[in-house]
């Protein structure tokens, strides 16, 4: 199918985001940081890609048959944590040409992946780079599935995957003008600034937060933004379930249960990087969902000093 444009050039349609397939962090030790996610969180790790020196390309750390966190190495000391994230789609290829059509910058052909996936990058307008994933048959990864789920999993699902957005209409132009997300919250903790935007995945449940700043992070505050969230029924029983096992030595201090703006629990853990992972309940603590913000999106100011 295509659509005319009044130009007369034709836009493909556009192929169906299903799901947030994976976030990808840089790490500074790998071993570390595969720790952290298999023993401390309980995940197992189907995959580890080497690379042509005969080291760690990536590690795949399972989350469910559809979700993981890749590690990786990083490429130069104190470099931004967030490689990229994942989206799944129902055809790359399309959503290729989709994208190509719509004017996004595209790397070049849809490949195989490493783990058998269908896959492209498209960089967002703030520089965010998004990889699109397709699971096909006979790939590494459908042939895991009902694999790799261990039952010391503190979640069976990564809910959210949030990074830090400069330019928040440039980010609206492409993720809900492009690919057909929709916005189902907004909020932070200032009531008259939104610092947070969730963005759900148009054929999916899944949602990608939008981090808004003003000042110039620092490594910590970067490290809080471009996070990941695992959610869960009960965090209180997370919390417990965490306090029975031994966190690697030299992750930051978590940041014990409280109440988000969203009226949800949370718990706020770190890899040895400073990158959160954020464990939150499903439900808000009384059912009822907080209202979104009507304040205004805050912009990044390079003139505003870091904290
Ligand atoms: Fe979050």
């Amino acid at each position: 199918m295509v659509v005319m444009t009044n130009v007369g050039v034709q836009i493909p349609a556009r192929p169906k985001i299903i799901g947030v397939a994976h976030a990808a962090f840089f790490t500074k030790d790998v071993d570390h940081t595969r720790r952290f996610f298999k023993e401390y969180l309980g995940y197992e790790e189907p995959f580890v890609v080497p690379d042509e020196k005969g080291g760690i390309a990536f590690a795949a750390v399972k989350i469910n048959d559809r979700q993981y966190v890749e590690i990786y190495p990083e490429c130069r000391p104190g470099s931004g944590r967030l490689c990229h994230f994942a989206v799944e789609t129902d055809d790359a290829e399309a959503m290729r040409r989709y994208l190509l059509a719509m004017g996004c910058c595209v790397s070049g052909p849809t490949t195989v992946g490493s783990l058998g996936e269908m896959n492209f990058f498209v960089t967002d307008p703030n520089g965010t780079i998004c990889k699109i994933v397709e699971y096909r048959p006979g790939s590494r990864i459908v042939e895991d599935f009902g694999n790799h789920l261990s039952d010391r999993r503190v979640s069976l699902r990564m809910s959210h995957i949030g990074f830090m957005v400069e330019d928040v209409d440039k980010a609206f132009d492409f993720y809900v003008g492009i690919l057909g997300f929709r916005e189902v919250w907004r909020g932070g903790p200032d009531p008259s600034k939104v610092a947070w935007i969730h963005l759900q995945v148009p054929e999916g449940e899944e949602t990608i937060e939008l981090m808004l700043y003003e000042a110039e992070p620092s490594q910590a505050d970067a490290g809080h933004m471009n996070h990941l969230c695992l959610e869960v029924e009960d965090v209180g029983e997370a919390d417990r379930l965490l306090a029975g096992r031994t966190c690697p030595d030299g992750c930051p201090e978590p940041v014990s249960i409280k109440l988000g703006i969203n009226r949800k629990r949370q718990l706020n853990l770190f890899s040895i990087d400073g990158t959160r992972v954020e464990i939150m309940d499903r439900r808000t603590i009384d059912g009822v969902s907080a209202p979104s913000s009507e304040g205004v999106p805050m912009r990044y100011r390079p003139s505003v000093g870091g904290s």
